[in-house]
C-alpha cells in the first residue's frame, strides 16, 4: 500500500503536484474534460486542508520545445471553472523560470497554480535529474495522481521523487483499488475481453491475463490474425503478420491454462474501410477475399454477451470494430451494453474501449473507468508502473 494525501500533514505545505492534464483538444478547445475532472479530488482535498497546490502535466507529444499547441492555458481556465475559483498559470516557455519560483513564493495557503507544460522541456523525458531538481525547488511534498501517465519515468513523474517524501493522490488510490483487485482478486467467473488492432502490442497483456481468468474473449481487428492462424480466408483484413505463429501459441497457453479462449464466429465486411461502403455479414470462415472485417457479427455478439452475463468480473481493453464508423459500431455496442446490463463488477482499460462506452452513453454503468491507456494495459501486464514505484510505502 501506498501512502496518500491523507496520510501526511499538508496543511501550509508547497505539495507539487503531477496530473494527468493530457486532455483532447480541437482548436483550442477541450473536447473531453473527463481528465480534469478525475484530478479534482485530490486538489479539492489539498486546497481544503490548506496546502499550497502547484500543478504540473504534459500536454500531447511537443519534443522538448514550448509550442502554443500544446500550451496549458485552455486547461488552467477550464480548472478555474470546475474549482469554482482562479487557478494562476504560471506561463513560462521554460516551465520553471525566476518568475515561476517568485510566484510560487507568493502563494498563500490553499492557493492554486498550475506549470506550463512540462515537456516544453527536452529534459523532462529523458527523466534528467537536473531539471527533475529545478522542479522539485517548487515543492515541499511531491503528490502524484497521474495514473494516465504512471507508465512513464519522467522528470515530473518519478525523477522529482529523489528531492521530497512522494504519496499518492485519491485518483492513482483509486485506479490501483479497481484495477489491482480486479485482476488479482476477482470476483469470479473472471472475463477479460481484448480487442484492437495489433496483437503484437497486446501480447504481454493477454499472456499475464490468461494465468488469471477463467474466459478470455478476442475480438477487434487482432481476430483476424487468430483466423489466419486457423488457416482462414481473412480478405484484406488487417493483418499482423508477425503475429500469426504467436496467435498459435496463445491458443496452446489458454488451452493448457484451462481457460476459455471466444473468438468471433462471424464478421461483418465490408468492400472499403468506409462507413457507406459495401457490407456483408458471413460466418468467419466465408469471409470474401475482396472484402475485409470491419466488426464481430450478431452470432459473436451474442456467444460473447452471454458469456459476460455469467461473469462476476469483466476487464473490458479494445473495440470489437471500427467503432468510429456507426455501420460498424453495433458490436462495441453491444459488448459495452452487456457490460452495462450485467451485476459483474466491470472495468474498462481507458483509450479506444473508454471513448467508446462514452459515446454510448453507458459511462455511469461501469464499476470503473480508468483514465489511463497505455498506463492501464501496462498495469494489467503486471509490470510496476515507475510513477508508483516511487511512492512512499505505508
Ligand atoms: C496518455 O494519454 O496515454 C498519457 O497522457 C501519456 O501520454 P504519452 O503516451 O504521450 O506519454
Amino acid at each position: 500500500m501506498k501512502k496518500t494525501v491523507r496520510d501526511i500533514d499538508v496543511k501550509g505545505k508547497k505539495c507539487l503536484v503531477r496530473c494527468d492534464f493530457n486532455v483532447p483538444m480541437q482548436d483550442g478547445k477541450i473536447t473531453d474534460d473527463v481528465r480534469i475532472r478525475a484530478a479534482l479530488p485530490t486538489i479539492e482535498y489539498l486546497r481544503d486542508n490548506g496546502a499550497k497546490v502547484i500543478l504540473m502535466s504534459h500536454m500531447g507529444r511537443p519534443k522538448g520545445q514550448p509550442n502554443k499547441e500544446f500550451t496549458l492555458a485552455p486547461v488552467a481556465e477550464r480548472l478555474g471553472e470546475l474549482l469554482g475559483g482562479a487557478v494562476i498559470f504560471a506561463q513560462s516557455d521554460r516551465v520553471v523560470d525566476d518568475g515561476v519560483v517568485a510566484a510560487v513564493a507568493a502563494m498563500k495557503d490553499g492557493e492554486i497554480l498550475l506549470l506550463e507544460n512540462t515537456r516544453y522541456r527536452e529534459e523532462e523525458t529523458k527523466n534528467d535529474p537536473a531539471f527533475s531538481k529545478e522542479l522539485a525547488q517548487l515543492g515541499e511534498i511531491f503528490v502524484n495522481d497521474a495514473f494516465g501517465t504512471a507508465h512513464r519515468a519522467h522528470c515530473s513523474t518519478a525523477g522529482v521523487a529523489e528531492f521530497m517524501p512522494a504519496v499518492s493522490g485519491f485518483l492513482i488510490e483509486k485506479e490501483i483499488k479497481f484495477l489491482g483487485e480486479a485482476v488479482n482478486d476477482p470476483k469470479r467467473p473472471f472475463v477479460a475481453i481484448m480487442g484492437g488492432a495489433k496483437v503484437g502490442d497486446k501480447i504481454p497483456v493477454i499472456e499475464n491475463l490468461l494465468t488469471k481468468v477463467d474466459a478470455l474473449i478476442i475480438g477487434g481487428g487482432m481476430s483476424y490474425t487468430f483466423f489466419k492462424g486457423e488457416g482462414l480466408e481473412i480478405g484484406t483484413s488487417l493483418l499482423d503478420e508477425d503475429s500469426i505463429e504467436l496467435t498459435k501459441k496463445l491458443r496452446q497457453e489458454a488451452a493448457d491454462a484451462g481457460v476459455d479462449l471466444l473468438l468471433p464466429v462471424d464478421v461483418v465486411c465490408a468492400k472499403e474501410f468506409a462507413n457507406d461502403s459495401e457490407t456483408l455479414v458471413c460466418d468467419k470462415d466465408k469471409m470474401p477475399a475482396d472484402m475485409m472485417g470491419m466488426d464481430i457479427g450478431p452470432k459473436s455478439v451474442k456467444l460473447f454477451s452471454d458469456e459476460i452475463a455469467k461473469a462476476g468480473t469483466v476487464v473490458w481493453n479494445g473495440p470489437m470494430g471500427v467503432f468510429e464508423m456507426s455501420n460498424f459500431a453495433g458490436g462495441t455496442r453491444a459488448v459495452a451494453e452487456a457490460l452495462a446490463a450485467s451485476s459483474a463488477i466491470t472495468v474498462i482499460g481507458g483509450g479506444d474501449s473508454a471513448a467508446a462506452v462514452k459515446q454510448f452513453g453507458l459511462d455511469d454503468k461501469m464499476t470503473h473507468i480508468s483514465t489511463g491507456g497505455g498506463a492501464s494495459l501496462e498495469f494489467l501486464e503486471g509490470k510496476e508502473l515507475p510513477g508508483v514505484a516511487v511512492l512512499e510505502d505505508k
